[in-house]
Parts: structure tokens; sequence; C-alpha cells
């Protein structure tokens, strides 16, 4: 059992946005001036409330700015999709947790696979990454995953393991005010179009609440679409989603969260 003495507990449901490298400053803008308009109104439609929901926009560094500035009528959250664990110094090209506290960022992508496969990040690495972050009093959304070969082999149980016991080696949050969310995401379900069944998902977040706590959020990753999300939202053990390209377009992730 990784020690994790404290963790907030989230009941609501959180709907996290990856836009990847995607989007530039006007088809940022015109995204969230309408997607604040659909929430709101099928919400009404719907008499369903947002009260209970956490909206996450993880957008690119460029990007940060503007959101926190639009944010001041709005009540999404922003976070990155990476950092560097440093807070300044001499490390060109990199970004401090300082900076973005600085543009209204609470949440950052930690470990996401794109990072692990293009950019070498390994489970040390991420490991430094997420202390720095809950030391700044960011919320690092800590992705793990298999590859088809290691499911296809039988060894899902054993990386998940693995990926979180390196992943969270020494990690304590130690005051209410940490909190740390986990995001599963098969890598061959990324972008494939292939989701995992609601069971496949939901055995690998049972396997994440056993091995962290059960007050730990962890959100589902990899082709989430309008027309499976209840089915993952239904798991127990399910709560949230990380939605890559069908936060894109504003119908397809108002529908997710709706
Ligand atoms: P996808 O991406 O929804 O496009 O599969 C998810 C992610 O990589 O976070």
């Amino acid at each position: 059992m990784i020690n994790i003495k404290y963790n907030f507990f989230m009941p609501k449901k959180i709907f996290a946005a990856n836009w990847k490298m995607n989007k530039n400053i006007k088809e940022a803008t015109k995204f969230i001036n309408g997607f604040v308009e659909t929430i709101h109104e099928s919400s009404l439609q719907k008499s369903s409330t947002l009260t209970n929901k956490e909206i996450i926009i993880c957008a690119s560094f460029t990007l940060l700015p503007v959101l926190h500035e639009l944010n001041k009528n709005h009540n999404y959250k922003i976070g990155a999709q990476n950092m560097f664990h440093e807070e300044q110094g001499a490390y060109t090209g990199e970004i401090s947790p300082l900076h973005l506290k600085d543009v209204g960022c609470e949440y950052v992508i930690i470990g996401h696979s794109e990072r692990r496969q293009y950019f070498g990040e390994t489970n040390e690495i991420i490991n430094i990454k997420i202390q720095s972050a809950l030391k700044h009093n960011l919320i690092p959304i800590f992705c793990v995953g298999e590859t088809l070969a290691q499911r296809e082999n039988n060894e899902t149980k054993k990386i998940i393991t693995t990926q979180i016991q390196e992943g969270l080696k020494d990690i304590k949050l130690t005051t209410n005010d940490q909190r740390l969310v986990i995001a599963y995401e098969p890598i061959w379900a990324i972008g494939t179009g292939k989701v995992a069944t609601a069971e496949q998902a939901q055995e690998v977040h049972a396997l994440i609440h056993a091995l962290t706590n059960k007050n730990i959020s962890i959100l589902y990753g990899g082709s989430v679409k309008p027309d499976n999300v209840k089915e993952l939202m239904a798991q127990p053990d399910i709560n949230g989603a990380l939605v890559g390209g069908a936060s894109l377009e504003i119908e397809s992730f108002a529908k997710i969260i709706i």
C-alpha cells in the first residue's frame, strides 16, 4: 500500500479535456465562449446540475493565460499538460510549477503516455514531477496505462502496479490542500477509437484504488465519446474521464459532460 495519508475526497465526477498540441488563441477563445453557453443551456434544459461535476481544460502553455482571462466569468478549472520539477534556473525550454500557478493552473497532467513514448519520461522522472507539483499545490493528473502487447501478454496488472508504485514512491499527501488524480489510459485505446470495455476499465480502476486509496479520483481515458461515456461512468471505481479527441469539439465534449 502506498503511503497516502490524506486525500481530500472528491465526490464530483471529473471531466478533463486534454487538447494536446491543438488550437491557437482564436480557436481556444471561440471554443470556450461556445462551450460555456452550450453547457449552461443544456444543463438548464435537462435540469441537471453541474455542481457535482468538475470541468478541467488542459491546454498548451500559450493558451493558459487566455483560458485564465476567459475564466473570470466562468467556472472551469485550468490544467497544463506537462511541467518541469524545478522552480527556476538554467533549464532552457522548460516550464516551472510557479509559471503554471502564475496563469491560474490548478491541475497538471503528468506522465501521459505520449510524454513517456516521445520524450523519454520514466516512472522516476514522473515521480519527481508529481512530488514537485504537490509541493506547489498543483493537482497532478498522473497517467498510467499498458500497451496492447502488454495486455495481450496478460501483463496489465504487473505494468500498472509498477507504474503506480514507482510513480508514487515516497508520495505523501500531508495536508487537505494536496490532492492527486490518477488517469488510467490504456495506450491501445488512445486516439484509436478502440475504447476499453467498461469491465476492462473497472478491473484496472479497482486495482489502482486497492494500490492507493479509495478516496483518490481515477479517470478513464482512451477514446471516450458521447456514446460510450455513460457505461464507463456507471462503474464504481471510475470517477471521471480524460478526453482527448472528443474534447476538441464543443458539441461532443458537452455531450460527454451533461
Ligand atoms: P483520446 O485521448 O480521447 O483521443 O483517445 C485521450 C488522451 O490521450 O488523454
